[in-house]
């Protein structure tokens, strides 16, 4: 017997990590305003909550040459964006239609 025990349809985490010793990471590339924007949006377009999104804080995913950086689950989709606009997409695209969206995909080989 098979239950299904997923409460979100997906769920994203964006990378929040700042370092503070000079090294690059996903705070500096306004990793913030990209969580708060994603969230907004989830929320006007009336997908949060149990059984649809969740938009959550992360640390470092470790990932970071590909920054900033986000993964959306169940699908384990990487995302490297730049600015809203991107931010807009991934919300209508893949949160909303279940549609990956390829041109912001980050590339297999990227690491920290
Ligand atoms: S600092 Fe964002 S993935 Fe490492």
């Amino acid at each position: 017997m098979s239950q299904d025990t997923s409460y979100y349809q997906r769920h994203i985490f964006f990378c929040l990590n700042q370092r503070d010793n000079g090294e690059d990471s996903c705070a500096q590339h306004r990793a913030q305003a990209a969580f708060d924007r994603c969230k907004s949006q989830a929320k006007a377009l009336g997908l949060s909550g149990a059984g649809k999104v969740r938009v959550n804080k992360a640390g470092c995913l470790d990932r970071c040459a590909g920054g900033p950086i986000a993964v959306v689950y169940p699908e384990a989709v990487w995302y490297s964006y730049v600015d809203e606009h991107d931010i807009d997409e991934i919300v209508q695209s893949h949160l909303r239609d279940g549609v990956v969206v390829q041109r912001l995909l980050t590339p297999p080989d990227v690491g920290r």
